[in-house]
């Protein structure tokens, strides 16, 4: 209960154009943002990823920040960022993802123009494809946002799939549709990064205590990882820092016959990093979510949210 209050005010928080921009521009909140944020521009973030998988063997989720944007000005220049991660990206034979939100390319103000905003970004990643290593994805991952976007999100990554240009579609186990969303995404052979959900929901639509959301991650774990799902060469992403979720999915994963490197994991900069070297170093394929750019509050406070036990990060940052 408490949990959930806690989460629902940093939501709050988050969504609040005065405080973001208080929040953004008061010096006393870099330790916050230096915690869960890249510092620089799209080079200084590939060459991030860069040393993450040089000294760690961590592959990374490139994100520049920037959410529920209804300025056509800040929509055109999340695009261009985006678009500059994808060029620094060459040459490197890096695998990387491209992470994206739809409110950050205009669907606030127009789906239509999001959608073609991603279409010209995914096609940018496939051309540069090519420098792709062979075992590696490279793909523009649609983060998942409020319930509101579920539909238009899942429908504008199927038609980007259809296309043949490399997508992979965020699910959350916090909503109850999504056993058939993922059924669904299975059946195509499509890849789902499966979170438990930063926002929440009503009960007729969302489950809303912790234990309940742990235990819809573990049934959509056991479809992803089942003889369907091999079969039809879907590819399961598991976005978690819960080590008792890594271990089930690592069990769910060898009893199904998936060796390391047909899934991977995936967690936050910032966010238990030990136990994402210990899975790489048991020989797990990891991800590191790694955001860069100014917008950085609403992201990080969302973290804050995830975590009452990091209200001490949020008073240590504004008590100085
Ligand atoms: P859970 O919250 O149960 O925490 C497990 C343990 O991990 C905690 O006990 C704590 O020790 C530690 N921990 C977790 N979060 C922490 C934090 N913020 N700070 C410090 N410690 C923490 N959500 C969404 O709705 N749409 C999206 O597109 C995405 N995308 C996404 C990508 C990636 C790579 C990750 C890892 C997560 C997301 N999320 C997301 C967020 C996700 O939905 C969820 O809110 C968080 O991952 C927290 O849930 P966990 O499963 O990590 O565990």
């Amino acid at each position: 209960m408490f949990a959930r209050l806690w989460q629902s005010a940093m939501i709050a928080l988050a969504r609040s154009p005065r405080v973001t921009h208080f929040m953004q521009t008061a010096r006393i909140t870099a330790g916050l943002r230096d915690r869960f944020v890249a510092s620089g521009d799209a080079t200084d973030a590939v060459a991030r990823a860069q040393a993450l998988f040089r000294d760690q063997g961590l592959r990374s989720s490139l994100f520049y920040l920037g959410e529920y944007v209804d300025q056509p000005a800040l929509v055109d220049e999340n695009v261009a960022a985006k678009q500059a991660v994808i060029q620094a990206l060459r040459g490197t034979g890096l695998d990387v993802h491209v992470s994206v939100d739809m409110t950050q390319v205009g669907h606030l103000l127009d789906p239509a123009l999001a959608a073609r905003h991603l279409d010209t970004i995914a096609e940018t990643l496939r051309d540069g494809a090519a420098d792709a290593p062979p075992d590696g994805l490279h793909v523009l991952m649609l983060d998942m946002e409020d319930p509101s976007v579920v539909d238009a999100t899942i429908a504008l990554h199927d038609g980007l799939a259809d296309r043949g240009l490399p997508v992979a579609l965020t699910l959350q186990a916090y909503l109850k549709r999504t056993e058939a969303d993922l059924d669904a995404q299975i059946r195509r052979g499509g890849a789902v990064r499966l979170v438990k959900g930063a926002f929440v929901g009503t009960p007729a639509i969302a489950y809303t205590r912790r234990a309940d959301i742990k235990a819809n991650s573990r049934r959509l774990i056991d479809r992803m990882f089942s003889a369907e799902a091999r079969a039809a060469g879907f590819y399961p992403i598991v976005a978690t820092h819960d080590a008792r979720l890594t271990a089930y999915t690592r069990e769910r994963a060898r009893a199904g016959g998936w060796p390391p490197g047909s899934y991977e994991f995936e967690m936050l900069l910032g966010v238990r990093e030990p136990l994402a070297r210990a899975l790489v170093a048991e020989g797990e394929r990891v991800r590191l979510y790694v955001p860069f750019g100014r917008d950085w509050w609403p992201y990080s406070v969302r973290r804050i949210g995830e975590n009452p036990a990091n209200a001490w990060l949020l008073t240590r940052s504004l008590v100085g």
